[in-house]
């Protein structure tokens, strides 16, 4: 690993719109955080940055609906943000944020000098314009039906059902998310870097130079590659952001996504004169821990904004996670289905590390994954009490009973006891070259391999037993044992700090170094140890129910707010003839039957009281075929008669969704005859 002389960590800007979440931390900060710690260790020279992103239209979207400004959301929850990291122990060099003035400054000069080298292509085009709020519509600000998957709040910049990146025009159905009207056409000028043009520089670089890259992160840029690239706008109509730094360029700012990697460049700068060393030399190994949808940002865009402006380095590597999911449901801040980082903290005082264990124990390095609070139990405590906890106990406590806490001397080794700590070396190789090559689950179970070997010995050995018979053999499991601990208290340190630290106030020790871990001579003969601490306790049933209990109030909280949601906007007027042209009719359903090999029709026979007739319907997830039989309905009768499923359906039986989505079926409120005319 001497290959680089020093290392440039970065880890994506969260957005300051919300508290940060387990699928940030599993998926971004955990995992950089251990590498960072690892290297440091290793006494590497790194920084690792970061910082809030706190431009870009959600967050004036969150201070529209609040009725306060962006600044007033971003100073929220950058703080927060910053705070509860700090409290799981995440250790970066800097924490700043993209509203600060070095920032300001460093993004405006970066885009000036593409400015002045002929970079940009400037454009003028017409884009959707919300006439009533006097705005163009940038990204989020315009909703509408995705042409992909007809999710009808998909924005302007992708779809989040399916994950489509579109442009504001392939919406169906645009509408503001402003004021909810429908934008008009109008002609705006913005800048565009050329991404076409650095497609053969992306190609030889991402394609034949890092064959290494994940496997995900290297097929979604091949994607894009192969898709071909397209200049992208650099600018927005916005009045959050940084200006533009061109004249005639009022109230246009900086896309978010262009000044936020910038930041990794002014939070270095903040931190230290000596910037330049890391971001200009290719002795500098810099590496973006990122979460999936930050790839094509990371991987095509800024590099080429870096080449663009000439004179920086680029990531060596990229190691995007996949995303975590929570109780089998994707996460999402706006439904609030996530554990948050500030509430796990202040209702789990103490327990950092379990979250960091299980959490790195469970990140969704090469497919999505699942937090379940039952998991976070088990892992707790058939793991961390059961093995990593109860060995250390016992090494501290049985020194403590048989040689008054001093470290005891060992005597001769038996041949149980040099295998046992023969695995120590190996353990620590497969431990580096894990985290070295980003396989930090792997790592983890490397370090908990030290715990599980102390574990085993004293289990085999049974000092409580030889004690009766042997003093000097005990003396010698109990000084292997605490050699264990003192090793085990290397290898976690990168995972769990806040434990690491705990286990060497128990002995009484300073740390230790890495080089130390393999080796077993690391606390001297007569040195006295600390108290024996609990490192980690049982979680019992009523924790996790706890947990389950809140999450199932949030499904509740949502089910309702949707129900009170406003309903949708009015479509387009149509004429009365429109109207008298559609047949409805009450009707009576006669029979039901399911349609074999399909799980949502069912074959309805019912008696428009012009004729009997069958119609198929999509409502077997609803309601059951003897729950319909006898029912009045309104059926619309001269839609043009369509052949499902082998039978030819005539007509439409008239249904609405309720707050959940379910269809209901629409009965008269009174008796009708069959055949009466809606209308
Ligand atoms: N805020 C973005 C997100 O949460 C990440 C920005 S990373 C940066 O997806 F490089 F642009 F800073
Ligand atoms: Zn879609």
């Amino acid at each position: 690993m001497k290959k680089f002389k020093r290392y440039l960590v970065t880890s994506a800007l969260p957005y300051a719109n919300g508290p940060v979440h387990i699928g940030h931390l599993a998926g971004v900060y955990v995992p950089s955080d251990i590498y960072v710690r690892y290297l440091r260790l290793r006494g590497e020279d790194v920084i690792w940055v970061c910082g809030s992103d706190e431009h870009g239209v959600p967050i004036t979207i969150k201070a529209r609906n609040e009725g306060i400004t962006p600044q007033d959301v971003v100073d929220k929850y950058h703080e927060l943000i910053k705070e509860s990291f700090a409290r799981l122990g995440m250790s970066f060099d800097i924490y700043s944020r993209t509203t600060s003035e070095m920032h300001a400054k460093t993004a405006s000069d970066f885009f000036r000098t593409l400015y002045d080298n002929g970079k940009f292509i400037e454009q003028t085009t017409m884009q959707y314009y919300d006439e009533e709020a006097g705005t163009f519509l940038a990204d989020r600000y315009i909703v509408g039906t995705c042409p992909h998957c007809q999710n009808d709040r998909a924005y302007g910049d992708q779809c989040e059902k399916c994950g489509s990146t579109l442009n504001a025009t392939d919406l169906i159905n645009p509408r503001s998310a402003i004021t909810g009207s429908k934008p008009v056409m109008k002609e705006t000028t913005h800048w565009y870097l050329p991404l076409n043009e650095y497609e053969e520089f992306l190609r030889q670089w991402i394609l034949e130079g890092h064959k290494e890259w994940k496997a995900n992160v290297y097929g979604q840029c091949k994607s894009w590659l192969d898709l071909g690239l397209q200049p992208r706008a650099v600018s927005r109509d916005l009045d959050w952001g940084i200006p533009v730094p061109v004249k005639g360029a009022e109230g246009k700012v900086l896309y978010v996504w262009f000044d936020a990697p910038i930041g990794y460049i002014s939070a270095t700068k903040e931190l230290t004169p000596d910037w330049e060393k890391y971001w200009k030399s290719e002795d500098t190994k810099m590496v973006h821990f990122i979460g999936k949808d930050n790839i094509v940002f990371h991987c095509i865009v800024f590099p080429s904004m870096l080449k663009a402006h000439g004179g920086y380095i680029l990531p060596e590597n990229v190691p995007a996670n996949e995303f975590l999911n929570l109780e089998g449901d994707k996460i999402s801040t706006s439904r609030n289905w996530a554990v948050w980082l500030h509430e796990y903290l202040d209702e789990f005082p103490g327990k950092e590390d379990v979250l960091r264990y299980v959490l790195c124990a469970n990140a969704p390095e090469t497919k999505d994954n699942d937090f379940t609070w039952k998991d976070f139990q088990t892992r707790n405590n058939n793991e961390l009490v059961a093995v990593l906890g109860n060995f250390v106990n016992r090494a501290l406590v049985l020194t403590d009973k048989y040689f008054e806490g001093k470290v005891p001397a060992a005597g001769e080794l038996t041949d149980y006891d040099r295998d046992t700590l023969s695995e120590l070396p190996a353990i620590k190789k497969s431990l580096e070259e894990n985290i070295e090559n980003y396989r930090f689950r792997e790592a983890l179970k490397d370090a908990m391999a030290v715990a599980r070997l102390g574990n085993k010995y004293l289990a085999d050995t049974e000092p409580w037993k030889v004690i009766k018979s042997d003093q000097t053999r005990v003396a010698t499991i109990l000084n292997l044992s605490l050699q264990i601990t003192a090793n085990l208290a290397i290898a976690i340190e990168p995972f769990m700090p806040f434990t690491s630290a705990k286990i060497l106030k128990m002995l009484d020790a300073q740390p230790f170094g890495w080089d130390h871990l393999g080796t077993f001579d690391i606390l001297p003969v007569g040195h006295k140890l600390g108290k024996a601490e609990l490192l980690f306790e049982k979680i019992e049933d009523s924790v996790v129910e706890k947990q389950l209990k809140k999450l199932e109030d949030t499904k509740k909280a949502n089910l309702a707010r949707e129900a009170g949601k406003k309903a949708e906007p009015q479509k387009e007027n149509i004429s009365f003839d429109d109207f008298g042209r559609m047949d409805i009719r009450v009707s009576t359903i006669l029979a039901a039957e399911k349609i074999a090999k399909t799980k949502k029709l069912l074959k309805l026979t019912i008696d428009t009281g012009i004729d009997k007739r069958e119609i198929v319907s999509g409502i077997a997830e609803y309601y059951t075929p003897e729950e319909l039989v006898g029912r009045q309905v309104l059926v619309l009768v001269n839609l043009e008669p369509r052949e499902l499923k082998g039978v030819l359906s005539k007509g439409m039986i008239l249904m609405a969704a309720d707050a959940t989505g379910k269809l209901v079926l629409l009965s008269p409120g009174d008796k009708v005859n069959n055949g009466a005319i809606v209308g």
